[in-house]
């Protein structure tokens, strides 16, 4: 093997190594790159919000709380545990609330009546067959606290 042979050699590995080190550099960057834009895409489109402590809600009773846009959420408690319901009356949209004195949910729109399990049973909705619009809603036992799932929305810069 002669001396010009192993100068080639040298040069060859030296040109892989060097090649090797700039397509990790490229990629190490590609993925930094992609860390930035992919959290963005891959966001959520709910948030958990703390609802209160477990205690705070009566066995049949209903709260009402709000969601990120402002929109009324009623949350029951019953002797099965939590259910939220999206306050918007399926019918024409308007608000529904509790009545507790009459243990329903009640629109004032067109008089819709819906049980305390959502399912309308007079007015137009319980014509249509309708139910008012489920949301998720969890305790959390051990820490005595309930979390409502509700959809995110789009940060204002200040
Ligand atoms: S909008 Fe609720 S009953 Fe019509």
């Amino acid at each position: 093997m002669s001396e010009h042979d192993t100068t080639s050699r040298r040069g060859i590995l030296a040109s892989l190594a060097m090649g090797a080190g700039l397509v990790a550099a490229y990629g190490v960057l590609g993925l930094q790159g992609l860390a930035f834009l992919l959290p963005k895409r891959l966001r959520p489109k709910t948030r958990l919000l703390y609802a209160g402590r477990i205690d705070d809600y009566e066995i049949g009773g209903v709260k009402t709380l709000y969601d990120l846009e402002g929109t009324p959420v009623l949350v029951q408690r019953s002797e099965e545990g939590f259910t939220a319901f999206d306050s918007t009356c399926p019918h024409l949209g308007c608000k529904v609330h509790w009545e507790p004195d009459n243990d329903r949910f009640f629109c004032p729109c067109h008089n819709g009546e819906f049980r305390p399990d959502g399912v309308a049973y007079a007015g137009p909705p319980g014509d249509a067959g309708q139910s008012l619009a489920k949301m998720n809603v969890e305790a959390n036992p051990e820490a005595g606290v309930v979390y409502l799932e509700v959809k995110d929305v789009k940060r204002r810069k200040a």
